[in-house]
């Protein structure tokens, strides 16, 4: 069956789809699931349910049987467009619903498109005949070792409703797109948020880094040196472009072990030099 847009009902069934097509990919990588906890479930449910609100027309589903099997979900933001979800339930794979469900989604691209893509390689095989440029990128793990830490001066904690208009301004700066339609979603969830006044920001989620951007690399060299300062006993670094030395700089100064990661894919939107985006909402 072609696919149908995504409605609020659809949302419980939408994010079963996501975990076992993730937790399927993760045994393909031979990676481990992070632990599905209810708070994990309702924050993926919540993602879902705010993406079908703020941009209906970008979000879909297909079905079988009353189930859904697959889902997609993008995001719209001052002309630039961002794929925030693909994915098809294991047994219903390599039949083509993947390719129909990015269709789908794709008829909201703009001229500024971009992806953050897995290491599946049916999905990096659509991405590029969908006409995107593929540009591997690094990530960087391990414990953190506190002795390393510089002192780092110039970076407060911020709260997202009273800087929510600093916040939307740096995001507009790096990528072109403030985040007005997605502070509240930010701001409900366990998000810290640390900000280097005008210059910069960094959104930590249970501790681990979930978004970075800065107007200049001083600024953003800063904000992750406090990403990592702020993490529990290990940290993780994800996103590194081969264009942000000074981020893969930080990381081997912290003595974090860098490796291969996932792919960002680009049709007309520009890299971002010192950006390190958020897997929902680019
Ligand atoms: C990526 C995903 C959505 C693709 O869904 P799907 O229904 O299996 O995809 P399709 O059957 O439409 O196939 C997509 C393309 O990949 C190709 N393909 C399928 N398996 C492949 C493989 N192992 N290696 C290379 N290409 C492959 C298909 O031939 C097809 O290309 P074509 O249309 O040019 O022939 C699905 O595999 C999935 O959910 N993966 C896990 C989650 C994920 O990584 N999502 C991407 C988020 S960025």
């Amino acid at each position: 069956m072609s696919p149908r847009p995504l409605l609020p009902a659809d949302v419980p069934q939408a994010r079963d789809v996501q975990w076992a097509a993730m937790s399927d990919l993760n045994a393909r990588m031979g990676e481990t699931d992070p632990e599905l906890t209810p708070l994990v479930r309702e924050r993926g449910e919540a993602r879902i349910a705010h993406l079908q609100r703020t941009d209906p027309a970008s979000a879909w589903v297909t079905e079988w049987d009353g189930r859904v099997t697959g889902c997609s979900m993008a995001l719209v933001r001052e002309g630039m467009w961002f794929l925030s979800l693909l994915m098809v339930d294991p047994t219903h794979q390599g039949k083509g619903l993947g390719k129909e469900l990015l269709d789908a989604t794709l008829m909201t691209a703009t001229d500024r498109s971009w992806i953050l893509a897995t290491a599946d390689p049916a999905a990096l095989r659509r991405y590029q005949r969908a006409g995107f440029s593929l540009h591997p990128s690094f990530v960087a793990k391990g414990p953190v070792d506190r002795a390393l830490l510089p002192k780092v001066e110039g970076v407060c904690p911020g709260d997202f409703a009273r800087d929510g208009e600093q916040l939307d301004e740096i995001v507009r700066s790096c990528r072109g797109a403030g985040l007005t339609q997605d502070l509240e979603f930010l701001a409900e969830g366990p998000m810290q948020l640390h900000l280097v006044d005008g210059e910069g920001f960094v959104v930590l989620r249970d501790g681990m880094l979930a978004w970075l951007g800065a107007t200049n690399e001083g600024a953003a060299r800063r904000l992750l040196w406090t990403a990592i300062a702020e993490a529990g006993e290990t940290a993780e670094v994800d996103w590194l472009a081969a264009d942000q030395q000074w981020g893969i700089d930080v990381c081997l100064e912290a003595h974090l072990a860098l490796g291969w990661d996932a792919t960002l894919c680009f049709r007309g939107q520009p890299p971002i030099p010192t950006y390190l985006p958020n897997g929902a909402l680019g």
